[in-house]
């Protein structure tokens, strides 16, 4: 199959969430800390209604309606996640309800466990299905789903919720550039679930990690793109930019990073900059792997990429990020949907440059570009009339950080607990068509409906 990529994509998040401003003045935070310091605007949050089961139950079932696709269309169905309610059954067999009832029970594909990678490690399973002699015709669905949390302390600002559905297939409008990606796979305790609800991090080290690895995948990836186009590639190269979003301010770090390997690799480097005095960007003597920058210089190179991280990054697709936290796996896939309300048929002709990045260490930068499909259903034209992503974030419900606390109270006890029925949120809080948790019965099976 040719131009496999994304057909397309539905991004849910619960209708409860708090302001990061809130959280700041409860904390007993300098004012600024979460919303300058993390650029983070709002966490979302379940109570012990929804969990990332029915998250994954949502968005698919979106997916299939919005889009008009048949349960009988789909081949492949795999879910990516980090936070699941079994430590043996998959999410993808808690999904079959919605293929089952339609007489499909020939999809494979499991769950794709590794950190806030496994959504991306299920897209490429996806995609590798459709372009193999394996591949029957159909299209495969991946569903990325997480309940981020932490403990009280600097990391909880950092929570969030949230799940997104793709849509893969051939002729796709938004298709992934074969070849083009680059992957780093190493061994790091910066984040790990040993045991209980909430992970053990070194908030440094992840960060460490994270830019260290992005150094890394820049290389690789503009190696390979020389290689393949015969001139070196830029960032200019890439019209749009998505990466992983643990907070936004480590996006902002990340995109300025990558003008950085641009400024000394080609060594032009700009007026603004010429005068940083803890680093010769000119001779390119600063050592490109070390991830901690001199601050002066990470701060006059956050400065200098601002217009292009604004128009290439930020207002495009950081939207749900910044408003609903960290969604682990659905993270990065998040900005596909706001990418395609805010741009449309716009980015037929662009590329998307995508830095994936699961602790652990996994991590992938890849891109796709955005063309005109002969498949009506799914023109970007037509994807970007139907979205309805920024009505849903406007109309979510704003809580209190009481309430926040109290979700995650409810989260300990309730963490791979049997014999309860949820408290929280009420079922009025809920949009209609969510599926929620009913029961959780003296077998600890799981019982499932929709609103
Ligand atoms: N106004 C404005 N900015 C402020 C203020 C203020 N009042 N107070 C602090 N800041 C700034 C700091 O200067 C700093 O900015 P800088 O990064 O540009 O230097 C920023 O806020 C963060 O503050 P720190 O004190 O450096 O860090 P903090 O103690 O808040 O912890 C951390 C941040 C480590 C990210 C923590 O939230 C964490 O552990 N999170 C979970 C792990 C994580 O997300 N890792 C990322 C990659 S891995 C993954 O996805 C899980």
């Amino acid at each position: 199959a040719e131009d496999v990529g994304i057909l397309a994509a539905e991004v849910y998040f619960p209708s409860t969430y708090m302001r990061q401003e809130e959280l700041e003045r409860h904390d007993g935070v300098p004012s600024g800390k979460y919303t300058v310091g993390l650029g983070q605007q709002g966490v979302a949050f379940v109570g012990d209604r929804e969990d990332p089961v029915s998250m994954g139950l949502t968005v698919m079932r979106r997916l299939l309606e919005r889009h008009n696709v048949s349960p009988l269309e789909i081949g492949r169905l795999e879910a990516g996640t980090e936070s699941s309610v079994d430590n043996s059954k998959s999410i993808k067999t808690y999904l079959m309800v919605l293929l089952e009832e339609a007489g499909n029970t020939d999809v494979e594909g499991v769950d794709c466990v590794q950190a806030c990678y496994g959504g991306t490690a299920a897209v490429q399973n996806a995609v590798n299905w459709v372009e193999s002699r394996g591949w029957d015709g159909r299209y495969a669905v991946v569903v990325m789903s997480d309940v981020s949390v932490y403990p009280a302390g600097p990391a909880r600002p950092t929570s969030g919720a949230g799940a997104v559905a793709l849509l893969i297939g051939p002729d796709a409008p938004l298709a992934f550039e074969r070849g083009m990606s680059a992957t780093h796979m190493a061994h790091a305790y910066d984040f790990y679930k040993p045991s209980g609800l909430y992970p053990a991090v070194d908030g440094p080290l992840s960060v460490y990690c994270y830019l260290q690895t992005l150094d890394l995948l820049y290389s690789r990836y503009t190696a390979k793109w020389e290689r393949r186009n015969g001139r070196p590639f830029r960032l200019a190269d890439a019209d749009h930019a998505l990466f992983h979003a643990p907070y936004n301010k480590l996006v902002q770090k990340a995109f300025a990073r990558l003008m950085y390997h641009d400024i000394t690799r080609h060594g032009e480097v700009p007026e603004s900059l010429a005068s940083c005095a803890d680093c010769d960007l000119r001779d390119g003597s600063h050592p490109r792997q070390a991830a901690q920058m001199p601050g002066d210089l990470e701060k006059a190179l956050v400065a200098h990429a601002f217009p292009a991280y604004d128009a290439k990054v930020v207002r495009p697709s950081t939207c749900v990020a910044r408003q609903c936290g960290n969604m682990y796996t659905a993270s990065i896939w998040s900005g596909i949907s706001q990418l395609i309300e805010t741009t449309g048929a716009a980015l037929e002709g662009r590329r998307v440059l995508l830095y994936s990045y699961g602790s652990g260490i996994s991590a992938t930068m890849l891109s796709l570009v955005g063309r005109p499909t002969t498949n009506p259903r799914f023109s970007l034209a037509r994807l970007q009339a139907m979205s309805d992503l920024s009505m849903r974030l406007a109309r979510r419900l704003p809580k209190s950080p009481a309430d926040f606390e109290q979700a995650m109270r409810l989260a300990e006890q309730r963490w791979m607990a049997g014999n309860y029925k949820p408290e929280m949120p009420s079922l009025d809080d809920l949009e209609p068509g969510t599926f929620h948790l009913v029961e959780v019965d003296t077998r600890y099976r799981r019982i499932y409906a929709r609103k």
